[in-house]
C-alpha cells in the first residue's frame, strides 16, 4: 500500500511517499480503508520528538483519520464491515490502510460531507469539552480566544458562538482578522504586548470570563491578568513557547481559576461524556452549524507541502490530506 512516511532525528524530520506492506489485524482490531487524514498539531510535535508521546522513527504519521471498515477481526461484534469511522490517536492516518482497536473508533450515523467529518474529532473535541466540562461556559459570557486562528481557535470560535458567548479572537497576523470573523468571532485584534489592556477595554473593564489559551509564553499571565471575577483561563497549549508561570494572588483577587485541559485524558477517564460530546459534534455537524470553513486539500505526495505550510501558519482553516477514493 501507498503510505507517507516519517523519518527523524531529534526536531528534524522528513517524509516520504513508499509502498509499504498492509498492517495485520488482531482479533480486537479493524482495519480501514483511509479516505481523508486532517493534519493537526500533534502531527507536527510527534515528527519534531516533543509530543508527551514517542513514536519511533521511521513511522506513518496522521493522527486523526477517517475511513470505511474493510475487515473484521474475530473479537470484534459491535461494527460492521463497510462502516465509515473516525479516528483519533497518534500516527498511522497517512496510509492507504490502517489498522484500529475496534474499542477506538467511532462510527459514523450522521450525515455529514466527509471533508467536515474528518477533521471534527481533534480540534473541536478538545474545544467542547473545554468550554463545556472544563470552563462550564455559559450564554452571554465573554469568551477570549487567543491563537484564534489555529485549529482550536477556530473551534472555540465556532461553538463558543453555538453556547452564547460574546467572542473575541486574538490573532498573530493581520490577514486572519477578517477570517476569524467570518467563522463567527464578534471582534477581533491583534496580539500585543498590552493584550491586557486590550482585554480589559473589549469587556469594558469587567474582563473575561473565560480564556482559551492555546498560546502559553508571556501571553498567558496578560490574559489571566484581564480575567473577570471568577473567571475561568483554560491552559490548553504551549505554542508560543515557555511554559508560563502564574502569580497566585491574581487567583486569589479575582476569584478566578487556571483549569488545565487534557483531551486525550479526558476520553479514558470519562468515556461516556466523551462520547456523549462526540455525538453533539457530529449532530452540529450534520447540521451544518460547525467547520464550515472550506478546508485546503493536498494530495498524498504533498503532504511535507502541508507540514511545512502548518509551521508557516500560512493557511487559515483546516489541512486535509486525501489518501483515497472511497470506491
Ligand atoms: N490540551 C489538550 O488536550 C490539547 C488538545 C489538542 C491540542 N492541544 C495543543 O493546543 C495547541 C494548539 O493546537 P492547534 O491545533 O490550535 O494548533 P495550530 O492550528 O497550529 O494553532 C495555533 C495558533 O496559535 C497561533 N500561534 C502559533 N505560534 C505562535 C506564536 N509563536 N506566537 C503567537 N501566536 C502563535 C497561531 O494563530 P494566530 O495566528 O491566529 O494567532 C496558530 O494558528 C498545541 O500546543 C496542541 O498541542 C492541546
Amino acid at each position: 500500500m501507498k503510505a507517507v512516511v516519517c523519518y527523524s532525528e531529534g526536531s528534524s524530520y522528513r517524509l516520504e511517499t513508499a509502498d509499504v506492506p498492509i498492517p495485520e489485524i488482531s482479533d480486537n482490531q479493524v482495519r480501514i480503508k483511509v479516505l481523508y487524514c486532517s493534519l493537526n498539531y500533534p502531527d507536527l510535535l510527534i515528527a519534531q520528538g516533543r509530543y508527551q508521546v514517542t513514536v519511533n522513527p521511521p513511522y506513518i504519521p496522521g493522527c486523526e483519520s477517517l475511513g470505511i471498515i474493510t475487515d473484521l477481526g474475530q473479537s470484534v461484534k459491535n461494527l460492521n464491515l463497510g462502516d465509515k469511522i473516525l479516528h483519533i490517536g497518534t500516527h498511522g492516518g497517512m496510509a492507504d490502510y490502517q489498522v484500529l482497536e475496534s474499542s477506538d473508533v467511532i462510527v459514523i450515523e450522521e450525515d455529514i460531507p466527509d471533508l467536515q467529518v474528518c477533521a471534527l474529532l481533534y480540534t473541536y473535541g478538545t474545544a467542547y469539552h473545554a468550554l463545556k466540562d472544563r470552563a462550564h461556559i455559559r450564554a452571554g459570557e465573554s469568551l477570549v480566544v487567543l491563537g484564534a486562528s489555529g485549529g482550536i481557535g477556530t473551534a472555540s470560535i465556532e461553538i463558543g458562538k453555538l453556547l452564547g458567548a460574546k467572542v473575541l479572537a486574538v490573532t498573530s497576523s493581520p490577514d486572519k482578522l477578517e477570517y476569524c470573523k467570518k467563522i463567527g468571532a464578534d471582534s477581533a485584534i491583534l496580539v500585543s504586548d498590552d493584550l491586557k489592556n486590550d482585554i480589559k477595554s473589549w469587556t469594558n473593564g469587567k474582563g473575561a470570563d473565560v480564556i482559551v489559551d492555546v498560546l502559553g509564553a508571556q501571553y498567558t499571565e496578560q490574559a489571566y491578568r484581564a480575567t473577570a471575577w471568577q473567571g475561568r483561563h483554560l491552559v490548553v497549549g504551549f505554542v508560543a513557547g515557555q511554559i508560563p508561570k502564574i502569580p497566585t494572588n491574581i487567583s486569589l483577587l479575582k476569584g478566578s481559576s487556571v483549569v488545565g485541559v487534557f483531551y486525550g485524558r479526558f476520553r479514558k477517564e470519562a468515556p461516556e461524556s466523551y462520547l456523549s460530546n462526540v455525538r453533539q459534534l457530529l449532530q452540529w455537524g450534520s447540521e451544518d452549524r460547525i467547520n464550515k470553513h472550506v478546508p485546503m486539500i493536498y494530495g498524498f505526495a504533498d503532504a511535507e507541502l502541508a507540514f511545512d505550510n502548518f509551521i508557516s501558519k500560512s493557511i487559515s482553516g483546516k489541512q486535509i490530506i486525501k489518501i483515497q477514493e472511497e470506491r
